[in-house]
């Protein structure tokens, strides 16, 4: 458990690296809050190389994959991947489509039926590498948007909400 922890923390800064993002600190603090609490909101899979494979910086845990449950009333349990990220020196090995299909198989376990997630339209790299593992771009097929509530539009509709 403890391993696990220091190497989702870990990749929790490995992705605000990729991301660009400066807040490094607060991002692990709330990785550690939100994923080791008693109802944790995300679980994660590491990737781990041995120790004569590690990466150029020294590193023995390569990749991740951050996922959480959702609920579809039509059909049921789904699972949602957020990240999948293998440090570049180590795309190409099978370690990405590894994680893939270990996140399906949690899913499977778990009686989801769906695994879903959002890819930006730059990303063709990504987009081609699901399509290629049977995924659906459901803007292509069903016209699916993705809407977002966030900072003041969030605190505004919240605000709004009924008071008993
Ligand atoms: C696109 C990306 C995820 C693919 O990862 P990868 O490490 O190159 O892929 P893997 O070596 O694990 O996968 C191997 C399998 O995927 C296939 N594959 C890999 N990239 C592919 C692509 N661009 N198009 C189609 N198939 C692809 C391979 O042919 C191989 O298939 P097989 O095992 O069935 O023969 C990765 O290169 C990448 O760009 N990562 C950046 C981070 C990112 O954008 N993550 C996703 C955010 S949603």
């Amino acid at each position: 458990m403890a391993l696990v922890e220091t190497n989702v923390i870990y990749n929790g800064k490995m992705k605000c690296l990729y991301l660009g993002k400066l807040s490094v600190l607060s991002l692990l603090l709330e990785l550690e809050r939100d994923g080791f609490c008693q109802n944790p909101f995300f679980e994660c899979l590491v990737a781990e190389v041995p120790e004569e494979y590690k990466s150029n910086e020294g590193f023995t845990v390569v990749g991740y994959a951050l996922y959480y449950y959702t609920y579809s009333t039509w059909n049921g349990r789904s699972l949602f991947l957020e990240d999948l990220y293998v440090m570049q020196e180590f795309r190409g090995k099978g370690i990405d489509k590894s994680l893939l299909c270990k996140v399906a198989e949690v899913g499977k376990n778990k009686q989801c039926v769906r695994l879903q997630l959002s890819v930006l339209d730059w990303n063709t790299p990504s987009l081609d590498f699901y399509a290629a593992k049977g995924g659906q771009d459901l803007t292509a097929s069903e016209g699916w948007h993705s809407i977002r509530f966030d900072g003041q539009h969030l605190d505004k509709l919240a605000d709004e909400a009924p008071k008993d």
